[in-house]
């Protein structure tokens, strides 16, 4: 079975939460593929050219320590404007969505540029405030001086860039459905997006 689901949205709009809670559900795997740039950008940080580190980049690279931080975060959007950064992480990306077995990929060009054929896609969203929040009550655990008006504006900085570079920009498939979470739980989302894979699943049985 080749199964599908593409979750796109903006930064800390709770992708990452409910691109694992629907795999854990329905038992399919799971790519974070921001940190696939993000490991780009942490290399790049230990003086290596930024293609070079894509085309290199190893599973051992994702499990390194700092890659959540907000400059390297930074970092990644920085890199992900980069064509050729982006050429040498494709072909992963699309393999692993078309794994058997089902497949939830989340990032920002899933549903438009890796799996336009995905069976269902999300585009997540929510307020920028309620956003820079929640990444916030993250960071401030590590770095206790953050202040939330500092990670609003790192924020708003990195979706422009975004959505806003030649290749693959953040923004929603034609066929994508939103999920505004600015006044939904995280729960509520994810209940869901899960009634909304079981529908697609049924139709397809039908
Ligand atoms: O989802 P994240 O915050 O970990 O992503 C870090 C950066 O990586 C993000 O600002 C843009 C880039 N990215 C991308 O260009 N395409 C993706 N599919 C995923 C992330």
């Amino acid at each position: 079975m080749i199964f599908t689901v593409a979750i796109d949205g903006p930064a800390a709009a709770g992708k990452g939460t409910i691109a694992k809670a629907v795999a854990a559900h329905f038992g399919f795997e799971l790519l974070d593929t921001g940190l696939l740039y993000r490991a780009v950008a942490k290399k790049t940080l230990d003086g290596m050219d930024a293609v070079a580190a894509a085309k290199a980049l190893s599973s051992h690279d994702l499990q390194r320590d700092g890659l959540r931080t907000a400059k390297v975060g930074q970092l990644a959007s920085k890199v992900a404007a980069m064509p050729k950064v982006r050429a040498e992480l494709i072909a992963f990306q699309k393999r692993f969505a078309r794994m058997e077995g089902g497949a939830v990929l989340d990032g920002r060009d899933i549903g438009t540029v890796i799996c336009p054929e995905a069976e269902v896609k999300f585009y997540v969203t929510a307020s920028d405030t309620v956003r820079a929040h929640r990444r916030w009550l993250e960071l401030v655990q590590k770095n206790p001086d953050i202040l939330e008006e500092e990670v609003l504006a790192q924020l708003t900085e990195r979706d422009k860039r975004d959505s806003e570079r030649k290749v693959a920009p953040l923004k929603p498939a034609d066929d994508a459905l939103l999920l505004d979470t600015t006044e939904l739980t995280i729960e509520a989302a994810v209940n869901k997006a899960i009634e909304a894979i079981k529908t697609r699943q049924a139709q397809g049985r039908e």
